[in-house]
Parts: C-alpha cells; structure tokens; sequence
C-alpha cells in the first residue's frame, strides 16, 4: 500500500499498512470495509468489558463537562479519590494507596521508584538494585525495558538501559533448569536468595514479576508455590515484592488480581489495561500501607509523576469500569469461560506444531514446534506465528502472535485475551477460526 497523500501514520510495520478499524462493539471490530472481525486479544490484552460500552462512553463525556483536567501537584478530584478506593476495595485492601498514571510503563517505573523512596525514608539509601527475570516483559520506556527481560524488545536500545539482573526464567514448558513439573523443587523461586547475597541485600532495593506471563512467554506461569518463597524471600532481606499485573490484573485471570491464586500479597502492584479496559489511558501503582506509612512520616514526599497522571477522566472512567465488572460479575464470569477457552483450545493438539497450551482465566497461550518430542523450535525464517495472525485476520480474527520465547532466539507463540464477555458459541466460531488458519500455514509450510 503507498498512497502517500493517506499514509502518515509511523505505525509498528513501517512497509505495510495495518488494517483501519471504524467501529467496535462487544467482541467485534469492523474495518473500514465492513468486514468483523472478533477482537481475540482485546487489542493488546486490555478490553476486558468489550467495545462500544455506552455507559463508560457517558461517563467520559459527563467527567469532561464537569472537570477535564487539573494538575496532580496541587489538586485532586472526588473522581480520583472514589478510584483510588474502589482500587483498594478490589485488593481486599491488601492494598491502601493508589498512585495514578497513564500506562504500564508508568506503571512499573513508578512502581519501581515507590521502592527506592521506601529505602531511602527508612534509612536504607544503600539499597536501589531491582531484579527481575529474562522473558518478562515491564514496559518500553528506557527504565522499564532495563528491568524487562524480553530480548527482542530490548536489543536495539541496549546501549541506554541500567545494567540490572535478570534471573532465569519461569517457563515450566522450556525449564531454564531443565526440571519437569514432577520433579521441580522451584530453584527458580530459590535463585532469588542467590541474586540477593552475591549482589548484597544491602544494594537490593525491589524484585519485579509477572504473576503470569504477556507477549515474552505467551502466559506462562510458575506453579503457585513459587510466590510464597519468593515472599519470604523478600521479608528476609527486606527487598520490596513488586508484582507487574499490568496485563494480569483487574479480572483476566478469573481473580481480580493474578496474585490471589498463589495467596501471597505483594507490597507493591502495577496495573494499567484492564483498569480502563481501553476506554482512556491509565496506569496505577498500587501499595501497602507500610510503604506508604515509611515514606508519609518521613519525607513526606513522592516527587514523581507525570502531567497527565491522576487526571479526572481517567479516574471517572476507571471508576466506571469496575463498577461495571462488579454490576455484571464479569470477573466470574472470565474464571468460567476461561475454562471454556482452556477445553477448546486442546482441541489444537490435534496439529502436528502444537506443542504447549498454557494460561489462566482468559489469559492463554499456544506454543508452536517443529517437533513435539524434541520441543524443538519452527525456523525462524518460516515466521509462523506472524503468519498465522495475518491469515487469521483475513479470515475475520485478531490475535496477538509473539516471537522468542526460547531465549529470545526462536519459538512462536499465540495470545489469547478476549473480552470476558464472550460467549460459549463465539469460542468455538474463534477456534474455528484459528483451527483452519493454523491447517492452512502448516500446509504452506510444508508440515
Ligand atoms: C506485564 C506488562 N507490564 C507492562 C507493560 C507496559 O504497558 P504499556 O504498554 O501500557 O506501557 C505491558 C504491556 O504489554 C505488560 O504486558
């Protein structure tokens, strides 16, 4: 496509022009031609209530009428405040406080900064280090990419990232341990300890996960346990737990927040996505009483943020959006056709590159290989899992493929995050879909 005079968008592909979406309603997009298509990533994993929600839509236009804008400096808004404690009471209130922002990105950064601050206001300005994993995946501003372990993300900016540690992954399918479920002792949970002395508790200042994998590791996740040692691992030496629920969070994996499937709470969480559930850009880090107590009888100061952080329309949509999970018992209703999704998509074992299917709630993924045994990896040059979201797509489905789950060289993946109000019979249309799409790039590729 190069019509120049209607061609000025830089978007992700800088030699093909994506598809112009001018409408979206439940779990449907429809292009500019009229063709549906149904949305099975909600975009990038965020549209957890479906498109075209009337209710939210009136509430944007409401809170812009009312209050627009202020600056979070010097004011807040009863928006934000009701945000900040619908937030909370979605925890349980395992969580107090809620520093608003416009994203993930944010998110994890001012997640990771709420730490250093905690340190430093309880006398420990010694500690600033964060550890995370290889295969995670934080965010792309330059700090939240120095602590993502997505290889393929990171490597054309290497030169300006911190040096920070990566731990191995937490990828059961492709154990960096080479362990099997049946014979793990979670070392990867037990790496932390390691990480910790070698590098000095004195110096570690936050460890960073995701609950459940996005796009690096197509949702992977580690078996339940491994939360809890990661936690007492924390208390011991008094390294922050900060949990990226970014994509996790707010419903997708069949619990308001991914962490409560491992019964451990963390001291600081990131969300963004499903918190607006696309309906304007928001982010959050979420926190403990303690950090927050820390830092509020010291300092008293976070001098972080961002102009359009806490602003009023984004907290009157977020308002929205969880009340209209909680009205129409959404998140149980993603726990229940997640278990729909997780039967149909075994159906796909059937093909020869089927080699693992993974997830919870309705955050799944599919792993693609040349050779189930052997578990290994299709060509790269064969771009399989990009193949089959472009013939997809022409066959009326959006999903999200991914690249370099093993180690960041090779392995294709599928995600699959649909809106939760999808029903039982547009799974199956959706796996039908994905069934033939997945026959008809095998055959060109010759498997
Ligand atoms: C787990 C996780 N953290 C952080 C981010 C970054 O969020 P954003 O793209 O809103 O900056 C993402 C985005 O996909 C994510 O999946």
């Amino acid at each position: 496509m190069n019509d120049k005079e209607n061609d000025h968008v830089l978007g992700f592909f800088l030699n093909q022009k994506s598809c112009s979406i001018a409408k979206a309603e439940g779990i449907y997009l429809y292009d500019d031609q009229g063709n549906r298509i149904i949305d099975a990533s909600g975009g990038a994993i965020v549209c957890s209530i479906g498109h075209g929600v009337k209710d939210i839509a009136d509430i944007v236009a409401e809170q812009m009428q009312r209050v627009a804008f202020v600056f979070r400096r010097a004011f807040i808004t009863p928006e934000l405040e009701l945000a900040a404690q619908k937030v909370c009471g979605t925890t349980n209130a395992d969580m107090d406080r809620v520093f608003f922002v416009s994203g993930g990105s944010e998110a994890t950064e001012t997640a990771v900064k709420l730490a250093r601050k905690y340190h430093i206001d309880n006398g420990n300005s010694g500690k600033y280090r964060v550890i995370s994993r290889w295969q995670s995946y934080h965010g792309s501003t330059m700090g939240a990419l120095s602590w993502s372990g997505f290889t393929s993300r990171r490597a054309d900016f290497t030169p300006y990232l911190k040096d920070f540690v990566h731990l191995p992954a937490t990828y059961c399918y492709r154990c960096w341990y080479g362990e099997s479920p049946e014979s793990c002792d979670l070392q990867c949970a037990q790496a932390l300890e390691n990480e910790i002395l070698c590098l000095g508790p004195e110096t570690v200042s936050a460890y960073i996960a995701e609950p459940v994998s996005g796009h690096s590791l197509a949702a992977a996740h580690p078996p339940d346990e491994h939360f809890k040692i990661i936690r007492q691992i924390c208390d011991k030496y008094d390294v922050l737990m900060i949990l990226d629920e970014v994509m996790s969070g707010i419903g997708r994996t069949g619990k308001w927040f991914a962490y409560q499937h491992h019964d451990v709470v963390p001291d600081i969480i990131a969300l963004a996505k499903g918190l607006s559930a696309g309906y304007f850009p928001v982010g959050a880090a979420v926190l403990r009483e303690k950090i927050y107590d820390v830092i509020a009888n010291n300092s008293g100061i976070f001098g972080s943020g961002h102009t359009y952080g806490g602003n009023p329309v984004a907290a009157a949509v977020t308002c929205g959006v969880l009340d209209y999970l909680k009205e129409n018992k959404l998140v149980d209703r993603c726990a229940d056709m997640g278990e729909y999704l997780a039967a149909k998509l075994q159906t796909l074992r059937a093909h020869p590159t089927v080699g693992d299917i993974r997830g919870r709630g309705l955050l799944w993924g599919v792993e693609f290989v040349k050779d189930k045994a052997t578990k290994a990896c299709l060509d790269p040059q064969l771009h399989f899992s990009q193949q089959i979201q472009d013939q997809a797509l022409r066959r009326g489905v959006h999903i999200e493929s991914s690249f370099g789950c093993n180690r960041g060289q090779k392995g294709d993946t599928l995600i699959f995050g649909p809106p939760f109000i999808i029903t039982e019979k547009q799974i199956d249309d959706l796996i039908e879909i994905i069934d033939e799409t997945l026959s008809a790039v095998e055959r060109r590729a010759g498997i």
